[in-house]
């Protein structure tokens, strides 16, 4: 609408002493607040034998202990809010695979604090005042649809809140009121983009110049293939619940080199997943991340089980993080060698006779774990034939090669793989339990 941009916010511009300077009184603040006024932390810190005081200066923190899923789960619903629950103004949960969900909460200035790195993400994204965004992100529990809601307001955008599901209807409406940025799971905007070819439509038709895609590993030659099939600019969003939801780090849009982590908030550590040892920036562990300035719910050295590294700032003085390889609960272990999804993704995308929708396949023969990996063929392209064979079998090589395991590639024709209106399911373990 208009050529004008948004101006960084003074802290996007600091240095990094000053932005060091500022974490290290915030850390001591979240600390103390946590000690304070939530009886798991100070039973937690009290057990590692920990004070606040002990913290002087920001590697100090490798002291206190994580926080893990776990404690949250034995504090269900509201045991570790810091915060009397009339000051909580939003509960949101993660559903998770079994047992009962994770509760998060919210202060009022929390909520504020969220829309404000939300609005942040999206101005890193490209997005430039008078746009409109459209939200595919799930509205409820999930902090995908609200999150992604509260920071396009916040930023002054024009806000259009669809949430998941009805495809056909969402696409209706994008033709209608041609939104500038959408906002939605990268399998979810695939699942969009064929529903837009079969209804006759050319994706690179459409009004949106920016996807801001998250919630779910997706590989750089996914990027590349989004982008080039809808004309559009991809950027990662990241971000989980425990930690806030969405907009704890987000990629600019200048650099596309992995999401800069909001750093005067969430305070991010690489661990060795083994030993729980810090290691340095530039090597490659699980993320753990304490928040900064979080009331409801501090949350000290929170163990993600994403597996990532950290790396010098580029677009801005705040450090980013690579693109996430996988969770730890994805890593797929076939014959002693560890395989992530997005190894198969990237492999994959590279041979046009297939299509981006896959699914990992776990099964056990005797002792043995098999891998099996289902992939649908690119539209047009017949399952049976000898190009998409060919193209399997050109793939089961690469991965032997590339990732060091022995699959099999299953093929399927157009819709043999499900389709997800959120988070996709890539890995699907048949395997007796
Ligand atoms: O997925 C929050 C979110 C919503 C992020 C919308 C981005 C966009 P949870 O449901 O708690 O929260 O799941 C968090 O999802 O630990 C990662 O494993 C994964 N994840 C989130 N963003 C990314 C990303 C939301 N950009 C979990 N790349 C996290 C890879 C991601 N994985």
């Amino acid at each position: 609408m208009t050529d004008k941009t948004f101006p960084l916010e003074p802290i996007e511009k600091a240095s990094i002493d000053e932005l060091r300077a500022l974490q290290l009184q915030r850390l001591k603040w979240s600390l103390a607040h946590a000690y304070a006024n939530s009886p798991v932390y100070k039973a937690k810190f009290d057990a590692a034998g920990v004070h606040p005081d002990d913290l002087q200066q920001l590697s100090d923190l490798a002291k206190f202990p994580f926080t893990t899923k776990k404690d949250l789960r034995d504090s269900y619903p509201f045991g570790m809010f810091a915060v009397p629950r009339d000051q909580i103004v939003r509960i949101h949960g993660s559903s998770g695979t079994t047992g009962k969900p994770t509760v998060v909460g919210y202060t009022r200035k929390d909520i504020d604090t969220w829309a404000g790195v939300v609005a942040r993400s999206i101005r890193a994204s490209g997005a430039r005042p008078g746009d409109m965004v459209h939200v595919s992100y799930g509205y409820g529990l999930f902090t995908g649809g609200l999150g992604a809601h509260y920071g396009a307001e916040h930023l002054g955008l024009t806000v259009v809140p669809f949430g998941g599901g009805q495809t056909e209807r969402q696409i209706q409406l994008i033709q209608d009121f041609r939104p500038d940025i959408i906002m939605v799971t990268p399998s979810y905007m695939l699942a969009i983009a064929d529903e837009v070819e079969r209804m006759g439509l050319d994706p690179k038709e459409l009004s949106l110049r920016i996807g801001i895609f998250g919630a779910e590993p997706w590989t750089n030659e996914m990027r590349s293939a989004i982008e080039a099939r809808m004309n559009i600019d991809a950027v990662d969003i990241y971000g989980l619940s425990e930690v806030m939801g969405p907009g704890v780090a987000n990629e600019c849009v200048e650099t596309k080199d992995g999401p800069t982590i909001w750093e005067d908030h969430f305070y991010p550590e690489i661990i060795d997943p083994d030993t729980g040892e810090p290691v340095p920036d530039g090597q490659e562990g699980e993320l753990v991340f304490t928040s900064l300035t979080k009331e409801a719910l501090p949350i000290i050295r929170y163990r993600t089980r994403d597996l990532t590294r950290l790396l010098p700032g580029t677009a801005r003085t705040m450090r980013r993080m690579q693109k996430i390889t996988g969770r730890s609960d994805d890593m797929m272990i076939i014959r002693g060698v560890n395989v992530f999804p997005t190894q198969i993704e990237e492999l994959l995308l590279k041979r046009p006779e297939l299509s981006p929708h896959y699914q990992c396949v776990l099964t056990r023969e005797g002792p043995m774990d098999n891998l099996k990996v289902a992939v649908e063929c690119a539209p047009g392209v017949d399952p049976e034939g000898i190009a998409a064979r060919a193209a399997a079998k050109l793939l089961q090589h690469e991965i032997k090669v590339y990732v060091g395991s022995s699959v099999e590639v299953d093929l399927k024709g157009e819709g043999g793989i499900e389709r997800s209106v959120g988070k996709a399911r890539r890995v699907v373990d048949l395997r007796p339990k």
